[in-house]
């Protein structure tokens, strides 16, 4: 007798975003949006009309600290109608040294996806093979899918829609903006990034960006990278598991974004940043907090832009 449910289908893993066509992405981005609309003015914990996750239980692991994605996936699975177990990865056997595939077989048979946020890339890719549901990346030191989402939803609620606009990165070629290169093509807009030659995004990023047909671009020169440009995004220069502090501080200083570059970009550009932000560091309080910045909601489409992942990983969204 065999009473575990039978997988018939390879589970849909939401790891790299490189790996999704454009038709997939597309269709996340627009649910992500018509979920917002969905429920202006309700209250955050009652539950969508399709309520998609009924039955269903995410479970997180952080290897790193979190506030974003822990509250806005546990919040999305209730809006969804499911539920989530929480842990940090410390806590777990996984601390003592059971390995991450017997970690992903038990879980497997416990919920219906995981989420992870982890050190190393390879442990979400790890996870993922012996795992037989979907399995979410929540961060890792090379990217952060979900947070990409979010962001092109908050740029295409103030700017319209994302094909064949110019958005330019500037600072530390990290995870967020490996993610940002990862969906070029298939979303259709130029990057234009500005980095230090230090801290320039990974060559394999660069290069499967340019077989996949995206327009990318690195410049030594903040106002060549903004000159124009329709959003401007930044992020910390020291991220998580980042141990060159004086280093980076001093080689990436002079790529704060402040109102002089702003002011370089097309008008009604958007200031972007995932959050949390390093303010003095890589951008002013004015930037931050003035009429272009639209990191508030930015960070509320982590709810939304999550639904809609959730909801593509348990089988909707083409
Ligand atoms: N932007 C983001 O992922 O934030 P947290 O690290 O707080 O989750
Ligand atoms: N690049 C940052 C993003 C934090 C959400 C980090 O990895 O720490």
């Amino acid at each position: 007798m065999n009473a575990q449910p039978q997988t018939t289908a390879a589970p849909r893993h939401f790891i790299d975003l490189w790996r999704l066509d454009a038709d997939t992405l597309r269709a996340i981005l627009d649910d992500a949006h018509a979920r917002k609309a969905a429920r202006r003015g309700w209250t955050q914990g009652r539950v969508d009309a399709d309520a998609p996750a009924t039955g269903r239980t995410l479970a997180m692991i952080f290897e790193k600290n979190s506030t974003r994605t822990r509250f806005s996936f546990d919040a999305a699975m209730r809006q969804l109608g499911g539920d989530v177990i929480i842990a940090t990865a410390s806590d777990m056997q996984l601390g003592r040294g059971e390995t991450i595939e017997d970690t992903a077989r038990v879980l497997s048979r416990m919920v219906d996806a995981v989420m992870i946020r982890s050190n190393r890339h390879a442990t979400l890719e790890d996870f993922a093979a012996a795992a037989t549901v979907p399995v979410i990346n929540g961060l890792s030191d090379a990217s952060h899918p979900c947070q990409l989402i979010a962001d092109l939803q908050a740029f295409e609620e103030h700017c319209g829609p994302v094909r064949g606009r110019t958005l330019a990165w500037v600072g530390d070629g990290n995870n967020m903006c490996a993610s940002f290169i990862h969906v070029a093509a298939q979303f259709g807009f130029k990057l234009r990034i500005a980095c230090p030659p230090a801290y320039s995004p990974s060559l394999a990023d660069l290069a499967r960006g340019a077989e996949m047909g995206a327009d990318v671009e690195i410049h030594e020169d903040p106002a060549l990278a903004v000159a124009g440009a329709d959003a401007v995004i930044a992020d910390t220069w020291i991220s998580m598991g980042d141990t060159d502090h004086d280093e980076r501080l001093a080689t990436l200083a002079p790529y704060q974004v402040d109102e002089t570059l702003m002011s370089f970009a097309a008008p009604g550009a958007v200031f972007l940043h995932c959050l949390p932000a390093h303010r003095g560091e890589e951008v002013t309080d004015e930037v931050i907090d003035g009429p272009q910045s639209v990191v508030w909601d930015e960070a509320e489409n982590r709810v939304h832009a999550q639904k809609a992942i959730l909801a593509w990983c348990f089988g909707g969204n083409g």
